[in-house]
């Protein structure tokens, strides 16, 4: 496998982060607000928006699993959980990639369960019409095909989540 075409360049993605991080300073300019990045593939995404952030922020990491069998479709196992406690504070999602949404809607619930004050999610990739488990995502960087894509923070078998760019593979 080798990286084939440059779907979407870095100044393309800086400048969305940047537009996000305007959006989310001024949502909570007055608020606590935790960013949770999901393990690994958020760490870029995460980083980067970090820089532009002028709010009160905490940074928290999670790492999860998930499964894709027909039964137990939907489930997540905790690799890595929160340092912190969540409850009664704003929580930010960041995720590299919504795909089916089944990664995000179980984590979703399992965080909602630890009663924060609210939840908000920002995917830096959304693949269009490949949805399973439909959740709202507040914050989505780039709508992009249902092609399999590497690079900032994606990897393909551990290798290219270092690409400041997002490639197709072939
Ligand atoms: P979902 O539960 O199907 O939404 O899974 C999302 C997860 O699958 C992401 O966090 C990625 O780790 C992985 N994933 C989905 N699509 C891609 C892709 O095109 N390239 C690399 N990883 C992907
Ligand atoms: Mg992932």
């Amino acid at each position: 496998m080798k990286i084939s075409k440059t779907l979407i360049s870095k100044e393309e993605i800086e400048n969305k982060i940047s537009e996000i991080a305007e959006t989310i300073n001024s949502k909570y300019k007055d608020e606590e607000l935790v960013v949770i990045g999901i393990l690994k593939g958020a760490f870029i995404v995460v980083s980067d928006l970090a820089k532009q952030l002028q709010i009160d922020v905490t940074f928290d990491f999670m790492s999860i699993k998930s499964y894709y069998g027909s039964e137990s479709s939907g489930q997540i196992k905790i690799i890595k959980d929160l340092e912190y406690d969540i409850s009664n504070k704003n929580i930010l999602i960041v995720e590299d990639i919504y795909d089916t949404g089944l990664t995000l809607s179980s984590l979703k619930k399992l965080l909602e369960s630890r009663n924060p004050k609210s939840i908000e999610i920002f995917s830096m990739f959304v693949k269009k019409g490949v949805s399973k488990d439909p959740i709202e995502i507040d914050y989505s960087g780039f709508e992009i095909g249902p092609e399999f894509v590497v690079g900032y923070g994606l990897d393909y078998n551990g290798k290219y989540r270092e690409l400041p760019y997002l490639a197709l593979l072939s």
